[in-house]
């Protein structure tokens, strides 16, 4: 019988030298990333390349494109949602490539500003805050004193590489283009301040709770932070940046048109695509 994978203690890995969750080995990316959710945004990122060498969707929800842009590997990671599966992506992708990488994220996001409106794509130069629940406050005894949601102080992108994006996406797509904090919440619902009649959230302050600490909050995601803060710990391996096209409006209420998501999956897509590959990797 063979171990179902090694070194559990650290990052485990199969037989084939390939990471438990990502499935990839090294070799099978590159050291240019661009992160996305969902598999759909991916797909349409893979048809802007050209060229796609690999193609692999792991046992455990994540789907990789590696192939070439302007002739530079680059690699689309459809991670899913969530810091874990950010976590799981950052941290496999940087056991099985050697030396400095680059991330970007363009994700998807709920629009908190004004101008955030449906089909903008929101760029965090000033990077994002973490957003979670407290269990404790829920729990009754001492806890319950404690804040229901705490806000995690704000981890900043890359500034380099976010201003290369920056010019990018805006050559791409002008004024639709929002520079702003982001605040990456532990869940789609409570942490985002949605109201579910079905369970005790105590959520109803946690966006204005948000805004009022952090005026220039535009995006809130589940993402985006935990990309931010594994680069700012990576000891100096791993430069990040990220963005996300606005789904939907918290103030407003007006969600984007599935023509005016792909359109901006596209346009956007490929604004990232070039300026991932067009950036010089350094230590
Ligand atoms: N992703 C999120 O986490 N929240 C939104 O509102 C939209 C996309």
């Amino acid at each position: 019988a063979t171990a179902y994978y090694s070194d559990t203690n650290g990052v485990p890995k199969d037989g084939d030298g390939r990471v438990t969750h990502l499935g990839l080995r090294a070799g099978e990316l590159a050291p240019r990333v661009v992160s996305v959710g969902s598999l759909s945004r991916a797909q349409r990122l893979r048809d802007l390349m050209d060229s796609v060498s690999l193609s692999l969707t792991s046992p455990r929800g994540f789907t990789t494109y590696t192939g070439t842009v302007a002739g530079v590997a680059v690699s689309v990671v459809a991670t899913g949602m969530g810091a874990p599966m950010m976590d799981f992506c950052v941290r496999e992708a940087r056991q099985i490539v050697d030396g400095p990488m680059v991330f970007v994220r363009l994700g998807s996001c709920g629009g908190l500003s004004p101008e955030a409106t449906p089909g903008t794509v929101v760029l965090n130069t000033p990077g994002s805050v973490y957003v979670s629940r407290n269990p404790d406050a829920f729990a009754g005894g001492e806890g319950g004193s404690t804040p229901a949601y705490t806000i995690a102080r704000p981890v900043a992108p890359d500034p380099r590489l976010c201003a290369h994006v920056c010019v990018a996406l805006r050559a791409a797509l002008g004024d639709r283009v929002v520079e702003g904090l982001n605040a990456s919440a532990d869940s789609f619902y409570a942490a985002q301040g949605r109201c579910d009649e079905h369970f005790d959230d105590r959520n109803s302050t946690v966006v204005p709770e948000v805004l009022a600490k952090h005026p220039d909050a535009c995006s809130m995601e589940m993402e985006s932070f935990a990309l931010l803060h594994l680069a700012a710990c990576s000891l100096g391996t791993i430069r990040a940046c990220t963005a996300a096209i606005v789904a939907a409006n918290r103030h407003s209420a007006a969600v984007i048109t599935t023509e005016l998501l792909h359109e901006t999956e596209r346009v956007g897509g490929r604004a990232v695509l070039n300026a991932v590959a067009s950036f010089g990797l350094y230590l």
